[in-house]
């Protein structure tokens, strides 16, 4: 299959990294986070999410991320929403796009959602029934697409299974994402032949996680089978509260090297989001995870 010559990446840095934060990071940091990226061309920065502040507290201010946060035209800013309660906080806060999610296991759906499976896609009825009312678009994350931290291994039909139910309720796109990043390159080629069976591959997204440094092998194993959005997260930020021992998201400047690299054209510059991966990671006083970030800013740094 050929691969694609243009790539979209969703930046989830400020919301798939940021809520795995123990320290409360200050809203004018997120703020400043989310324009930076957006600056930088990422057409899609994921900016908070609307979960409840007991089971997430470092995402709790994401209505005033949203309130203060200066946006761009033809840049989305999706957030993440559970339920009608979280729906309604996104409205209130003018949020456009939403992203809601289900989880490919059971064992992670009721620590992650606290319910079933079945259960989490008929709460999302009165969120779709909201959003279509609102004009509000609707993208779908499926989580432990390769391997869940409670139940271990995944088939691909039970990814398959949720992957239509979220199809006919009217996600525009779904992210496949390999919550603890344990999937390997074959295994990540088969699951995207299984969902693309069911929806065209232009309205499949790949979401993976480096906890076994697997992320940019399964970035171009995803490539190779005509995949072309991607999410990943500025300086590998983040983790997952409920996955024990997952890491951040594959980082976006990897990832950017990459697609560069094989002439895939992105809209974005990298060495801006190099820089905000360095700025954020001195921040918030942690390691910048990512290795292409770290190589470019050593370069600048000798003067190269
Ligand atoms: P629950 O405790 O079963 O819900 O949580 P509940 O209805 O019993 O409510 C409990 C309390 O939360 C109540 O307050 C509600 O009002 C409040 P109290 O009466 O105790 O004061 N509440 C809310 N508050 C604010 N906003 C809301 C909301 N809903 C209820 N929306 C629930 C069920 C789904 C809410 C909870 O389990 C939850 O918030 N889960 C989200 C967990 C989460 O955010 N996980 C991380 C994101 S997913 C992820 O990272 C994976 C992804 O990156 C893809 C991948 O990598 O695979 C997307
Ligand atoms: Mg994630």
């Amino acid at each position: 299959m050929e691969m694609p010559q243009r790539v979209k990446i969703v930046e989830v840095g400020p919301r798939d990294g940021l809520q795995n934060e123990s320290v409360q990071v200050p809203v004018g940091v997120k703020v400043e986070l989310v324009e930076r990226l957006a600056s930088a061309g990422l057409p899609a920065v994921e900016a908070g999410s609307f979960v409840a502040p007991k089971w997430v507290p470092q995402m709790a201010a994401s209505d005033d991320v949203f309130r203060r946060l200066s946006r761009r035209s033809g840049t989305s800013y999706p957030a993440l929403v559970p339920n009608l309660k979280g729906m309604e906080a996104a409205i209130a806060a003018d949020v456009q796009e939403i992203a809601v999610f289900v989880s490919a296991s059971e064992g992670f759906s009721r620590k992650n959602l606290g319910c079933s499976r079945a259960e989490s896609l008929s709460r999302l009825r009165d969120v779709f029934d909201l959003a279509i009312a609102q004009g509000i678009e609707v993208r779908g994350y499926i989580s432990c697409i390769a391997g869940c931290p409670f139940d271990g291994d995944v088939p691909p039909a039970e990814v398959e299974a949720m992957a239509s139910e979220l199809i006919a309720m009217g996600c525009y796109e779904l992210s496949l994402g390999d919550t603890i990043g344990v999937g390997t390159a074959t295994q990540i080629r088969s699951i995207i032949g299984r969902v693309a069976a069911d929806l065209p591959r232009e309205r499949i997204a790949m979401h993976f996680h480096d906890t076994y440094g697997q992320g940019v092998a399964n970035v171009l194993a995803s490539l190779q089978e005509g995949i072309s959005v991607f999410d990943s997260s500025v300086a590998g930020l983040g983790g997952c509260p409920y996955a024990p021992g997952a890491t951040g998201n594959v980082a976006t400047e990897d990832v950017l090297y990459l697609l560069h690299g094989l002439g895939i054209s992105t809209g974005v510059d990298l060495a801006a989001v190099a820089e905000t991966g360095a700025w954020i990671s001195s921040t918030l006083g942690r390691q910048n995870m990512s290795r292409a970030g770290r190589a470019l800013l050593a370069r600048q740094q000798a003067g190269g």
